[in-house]
């Protein structure tokens, strides 16, 4: 190769490279104004990641009781059951509340959350809980106005994520929120939830020695999440059947997570 090759090649490949560069520059500056300008609609959408809403219609505007409805419908698990804004499609026995708010009353509305529905006959089948008990008189009529307005979407009522590859107890805390365990069950498994009518007048506790004495297998944990237990009809609040809700794998991450506490 002639040795004065070379310098010629490489005043060709310069301003190649140069405007090359000059390009890349150009679009950074673009990414960094989009972003700049964009920025509320970067950080809504990366918020949203993980939940379910992300894929639905956007955020609508809604009166504080709708408001309030759609926060306690996410956190007393009826979308996880429900499916998100009550769309269904989560387990056959559990119907969609798309239509509810037209086809029932505010009165027969607020009678199912008080009372249940479908009671605990099968063991297998996932029921309407009783929520008497648990949920206020306000909370109720909260969730009846959201119901009646048709369930839509409200922004930052996203479940709480479950986080993955970070182990079964990690898992299995998330779920004891996502799924509502901690209303009825307390913090850390600690019960004291008053269930009137019952014989111990309250929720048991998931943890300390009574509860480790009586469900001292895994098998005999995941029993009783699956089945619930029928303690009584409403106005007693019984444990909500999670076959078909919770699968195998959710079933042993909570397992594994209520094993950790006292
Ligand atoms: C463990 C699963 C589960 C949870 C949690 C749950 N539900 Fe239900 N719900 C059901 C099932 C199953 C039915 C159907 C009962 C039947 O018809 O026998 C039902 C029925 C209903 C109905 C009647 C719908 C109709 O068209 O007849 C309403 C309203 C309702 N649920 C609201 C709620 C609300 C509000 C919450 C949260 C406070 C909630 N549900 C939580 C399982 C659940
Ligand atoms: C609507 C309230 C309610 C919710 C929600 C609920 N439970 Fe329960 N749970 C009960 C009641 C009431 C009992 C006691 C039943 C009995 O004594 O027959 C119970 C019993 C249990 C028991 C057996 C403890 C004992 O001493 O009987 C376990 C384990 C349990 N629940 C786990 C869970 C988990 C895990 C979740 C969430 C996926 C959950 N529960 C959600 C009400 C609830």
């Amino acid at each position: 190769m002639p040795e004065e090759a070379r310098p010629q090649r490489e005043t060709r490949i310069l301003p190649a490279v140069i405007a090359a560069g000059i390009a890349l520059a150009i679009a950074a500056g673009a990414v960094a104004y989009a972003a700049g300008h964009y920025g509320e609609r970067t950080k809504t959408v990366t918020v949203q990641g993980a939940g379910p809403a992300t894929t639905g219609p956007p955020a609508t505007k809604v009166s504080p009781a709708v408001a309030a409805g759609a926060h306690t419908f996410v956190q007393f698990a009826c979308a996880q059951c429900h499916g998100p804004q009550g769309s269904g499609g989560v387990d056959p026995a559990v119907p969609a509340l798309t239509t509810a708010g037209k086809s029932l009353t505010v009165a027969q509305l607020e009678h199912i959350i008080d009372h249940g529905l479908g009671e605990s006959a099968n063991p297998k089948v996932p029921y309407m809980p009783v929520w008497g008990a648990v949920v206020s008189k306000t909370q109720v009529a909260n969730l009846v106005a959201y119901i009646r307005a048709g369930l839509p979407v409200v922004a930052d009522t996203e479940p709480v994520t479950v986080p993955t590859g970070q182990g079964a107890v990690v898992a299995g805390a998330a779920l004891y929120i996502r799924y509502g365990c901690i209303n009825c069950h307390g913090p850390n498994g600690l019960g004291g939830v008053p269930n009137p009518l019952s014989a111990d007048k309250s929720i048991p506790p998931l943890s300390g020695g009574d509860f480790r004495g009586e469900f001292n297998t895994d098998a005999k944990i995941a029993a009783v999440i699956r089945s619930g237990s029928v303690i009584g009809r409403a106005p007693i609040v019984s444990m909500p059947h999670w076959a078909g809700i919770l699968s195998d794998r959710q079933i042993a991450q909570l397992i594994a997570y209520l094993k950790t506490l006292k």
